[in-house]
């Protein structure tokens, strides 16, 4: 069969990896892709944000499935007319992309169908917003409501600074996201990513990731789309794993269906772990980058058959094995990132770099010119391993990043901190 991938980030590349991998697929197609997705697939330029054009090809060349990586798109309802087309598609529809396209949407779906999460209320003007944070008192968070690329929450440490995230919401700051924002509890506890394959009905457990949003070491400096992960997150045993169906993914995906919208492909819970138990701190409708690169080295089972059954209503019976492994990300980002950066720099050192024993590279920002790799975005490489132990991936990882030269980019010294700290305390079975 053939697989159509829409995306070019490090996730794209894993989900390529996987996909290429699959013994059911004869050829995979990327838009647009880079260059180390080239390994794996045929990269086009197509124009995404023209569905009618990602029709005629998809009918041209014989596309039996789209799979979508990044948000946009998705909340743009490019699933509903490609379905529309009569092409098959993973992910949500317009409708069901809400529960990340809008986060009041999210917010009031959890009230109204008992969903735990933080206190809040949404808001479309500064004053009442204002008003209702001096009520609750610092610290408190301010998001903007629609897609932010990353920019709309701020977690307001004094009142002032709560005041100044609204005016610069309702200023335009983050243009159309911020016409309306949502004000909220800040939870308190360790945060990790749950993500499910969903088909509408069935929602099946895939694993768990803790991500590190922040620049720079000891979680300091702006926050990032991510520097780095691991997988599984510890913080999610498996009693903690049930709560989090029970109590979060299944009456969401309830709710999504009574109202009209059933919700398929991969919902992706941010959650705090608290002491009352699992909150959601926000959905998103697609897998994160870069915990979709440790899920993907982890998972054993063929990934074409669940991208299938999710879209085909036939999750039901469907299991997934994975590696006991743990698996560990470390993403190289250039310089001034998540600032400005120059694109163009030469990365080498890349083959000697994979060599090491557990290591698997994936692109997020390159392209190849004259036979040389070179710099293309802000996040540029995930160097991934897998360990018996998170110290052991950790460590696998930071000694292919010793073999990469590449003097432009810079990386997190410490991802997996959190997860090795607990592996010392708490020696593995
Ligand atoms: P994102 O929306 O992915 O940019 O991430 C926002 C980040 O802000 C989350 O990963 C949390 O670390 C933090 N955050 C958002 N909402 C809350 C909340 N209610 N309580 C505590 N932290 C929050
Ligand atoms: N790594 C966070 C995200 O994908 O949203």
């Amino acid at each position: 069969m053939n697989i159509l991938l829409l995306g070019s980030g490090g996730r794209e590349h894993a989900l390529a990896w996987k996909i290429a991998a699959s013994p059911l697929v004869d050829h995979l197609v990327c838009a647009p892709g880079n260059a180390g997705i080239a390994r794996e697939a045929e990269c086009i330029g197509l124009d995404i944000a023209s569905h009618a054009a990602v029709a005629a090809y998809c009918k041209a060349n014989h596309i039996d499935l789209v799979v979508i990586g990044p948000e946009g798109p998705l909340c743009a309802g490019l699933v509903d007319d490609l379905e529309a087309a009569g092409i098959k598609a993973f992910g949500p529809t317009r409708v069901a992309a809400q529960l990340e396209g809008s986060k009041g949407f999210a917010k009031d779906l959890c009230r109204v169908n008992n969903i735990p999460t933080a206190a809040y209320e949404r808001f479309r003007a500064a004053g009442p917003a204002k008003a209702y944070a001096r009520a609750r008192g610092a610290p408190i968070v301010v998001k903007a409501d629609g897609l932010a690329a990353g920019k709309g929450v701020v977690v307001a440490q004094s009142m002032a600074e709560a005041e100044a995230a609204i005016d610069m919401m309702f200023g335009g700051g983050l243009g159309g996201a911020g016409t309306e924002i949502v004000i909220e509890e800040l939870l308190q506890g360790e945060e990790a990513s749950f993500f499910a394959l969903c088909d509408g009905d069935t929602a099946i457990a895939l694993s768990t990731a803790q991500d590190h949003k922040r620049a720079f070491d000891g979680d300091q400096g702006p926050n990032t789309g991510g520097m780095g992960a691991y997988s599984p997150a510890p913080v999610i045993d498996e009693a903690m794993s049930a709560r989090v169906s029970a109590e979060i993914i299944e009456p969401t995906l309830r709710a999504m269906k009574a109202m009209g919208a059933p919700y398929k492909g991969v919902l992706y819970a941010g959650l705090m772990i608290t002491a009352e138990g699992p909150k959601l701190i926000e959905y998103n409708v697609r897998f994160g980058d870069p915990e979709c690169q440790v899920l993907m080295l982890r998972l054993m089972s063929d990934l074409v058959p669940a991208l299938f059954a999710s879209r085909d209503g036939q999750l039901k019976s469907f299991d997934l094995r994975w590696y006991p492994e743990a698996a560990l990300t470390v993403v190289l980002a250039t310089k001034g990132y998540p600032g400005a950066y120059a694109k163009g720099s030469v990365i080498e050192g890349l083959d000697q770099a994979a060599s090491v024993e557990g290591v698997e590279i994936f692109h997020a920002g390159t392209r190849a010119e004259a036979g040389k790799i070179l710099a293309d975005g802000g996040r540029v490489l995930d160097v991934c391993a897998l360990g018996s132990t998170v110290e052991q991936a950790q460590a696998r990882a930071y000694e292919a990043i010793a073999r990469i030269r590449w003097p432009e980019g810079f990386c997190r010294r410490d991802i997996g901190w959190r997860a090795i700290e607990r592996e010392r305390r708490l020696p593995a079975k």
